[in-house]
This record gives C-alpha cells, sequence and structure tokens, in this order.
C-alpha cells in the first residue's frame, strides 16, 4: 500500500485552524487527523464534530481520520458522519459493543478504525478482524500531543503486520505518537503504512520540508 502521512491537527494552530490545515495539505500531507479527547477516557478536552464540519465548510476535501479518545463511543459517531469526518476510530475498550460500534461506522459509509493503547491486548482482533478498515497502534498512551515515541509499539507493529496479511483484507496500519523525522522509517520497517505525526510538522517551520523528509524516510526501507 502506499504511504500515507496524516498530520495530528492537535499541534495546528487552532486561532487559524481552516488556513492551518490548507497549509499541511498543500505541503504533501494525504489526509487530516483529527484528535477527538472528552476529558473522561483520555485526560484532555479538544475538538468535536463542529469543527469537523467547519474544515468541511472552509472547503477542505482531503480524508478527514477521526480519532476518537471518548467514552461512551457510540453517541457521537452519527455526528461524525454528519460532519465529513472519512474514517473514524476509537479504542474497544472504551465502546460495550465494539462489533456493533464497527457496524455503525461502517453503516454510516465510513471507514471504521479500531485504536490500540500501549497497554491494550491485540486480542480484541481475534473477533473484529473482518469488520475493521485500519488498525491504529499507540506509540504514546493517548491524551497529549508532543510525547515520546514507546520503542515497544514497534514490535506491536509488527504483530498487527502479521494479522493483516494473515486477514489478506486492504486494512491501513496506522502508528500514532512521537513520530518525528528520525524514527518513522523503523516504523514503517515494522509495518505501518499510515503515519500520524502532530508535533514534529506543525512545530516545525517548513511543513513541505519536514513532509518530504518523512517520506525519504520511509522510501529508503521499503
Ligand atoms: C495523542 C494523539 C496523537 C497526537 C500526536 O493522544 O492521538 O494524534 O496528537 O502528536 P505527536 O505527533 O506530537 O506525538
Ligand atoms: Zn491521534
Amino acid at each position: 500500500m502506499n504511504a500515507i502521512l496524516s498530520p495530528s491537527i492537535l499541534s495546528a494552530n487552532f486561532a487559524r485552524l481552516g488556513e492551518d490545515v490548507e497549509r499541511v495539505l498543500a505541503a504533501g500531507a494525504d489526509w487530516v487527523h483529527f484528535d477527538v479527547m472528552d476529558n473522561h477516557y483520555v485526560p484532555n478536552l479538544s475538538i468535536g464534530p463542529l469543527v469537523c464540519e467547519a474544515l468541511r465548510k472552509h472547503g477542505i476535501t482531503a480524508p478527514i481520520d477521526v480519532h476518537l479518545m471518548v467514552e461512551p463511543v457510540d453517541r457521537i459517531i452519527p455526528d461524525f458522519a454528519a460532519a465529513g469526518a472519512s474514517l473514524i476510530s476509537f479504542h474497544p475498550e472504551a465502546s460495550r459493543h465494539p462489533h456493533r460500534t464497527l457496524g455503525l461506522i461502517r453503516s454510516l459509509g465510513c471507514q471504521a478504525g479500531l485504536v490500540f493503547n500501549p497497554g491494550t491486548p491485540l486480542s480484541w482482533l481475534d473477533h473484529l478482524i473482518d469488520q475493521v478498515d485500519l488498525v491504529l497502534v499507540m506509540s504514546v498512551n493517548p491524551g497529549f500531543g508532543g510525547q515520546s515515541f514507546i520503542p515497544s509499539a514497534l514490535a506491536k507493529i509488527a504483530a498487527v503486520r502479521e494479522r493483516i496479511n494473515a486477514s489478506a483484507r486492504a486494512i491501513r496500519l496506522e502508528v500514532d505518537g512521537g513520530i518525528k523525522i528520525d524514527n518513522i522509517a523503523a516504523a514503517a520497517r515494522a509495518g505501518a503504512d499510515t503515519f500520524v505525526a502532530g508535533s514534529a510538522i506543525f512545530a516545525s517551520d517548513d511543513y513541505a520540508k519536514t513532509i518530504a523528509a518523512m517520506r525519504a524516510e520511509i522510501v529508503r526501507v521499503s
């Protein structure tokens, strides 16, 4: 699968969000990673469906990759689908019925993803992999941008890659947290094909240069 870069707008300029998202897409980003935090499932509060809708109304047409860090999950999903989300991912342990949640997302015309924290076992995939379009491996504990990459995520990415290959389904393998120019190759080598980066891109002076450097690192190991 082609590599996808999905900058996390958690580190964007919220006072000028539409322009900042336009800038990062013009700089070569593929998707917009949209982190939703509820001060309950994670100890932080971020943005919701109204902001997703506002980006669509602003003219953003790129896929919006919604990462729900909320509990409960199901109530908010139709709002994100109506607001223009393309993919919706959630943490399975935050949903009482994850199989139903995956079906709900797909019934609304979005792609569905499962997210695994550093401490969440992959056994959730045993009975759900036929229903997923994307698996997201967290390489930090969720809640904040700018944290350091947890190295054990690499073995977990490799384990997910084996499961995806065995399933023979076209499932994206995304990594999120602490991704920088100097570790993105390791994540790609382990089997990731979709890369979230927040602070590494939005704190850089030149988005295009940072994105190009990340792509070059992925190409180097592919
Ligand atoms: C963490 C979020 C991430 C975060 C990534 O809870 O899910 O998407 O914003 O930010 P960086 O790349 O700065 O770790
Ligand atoms: Zn995220």
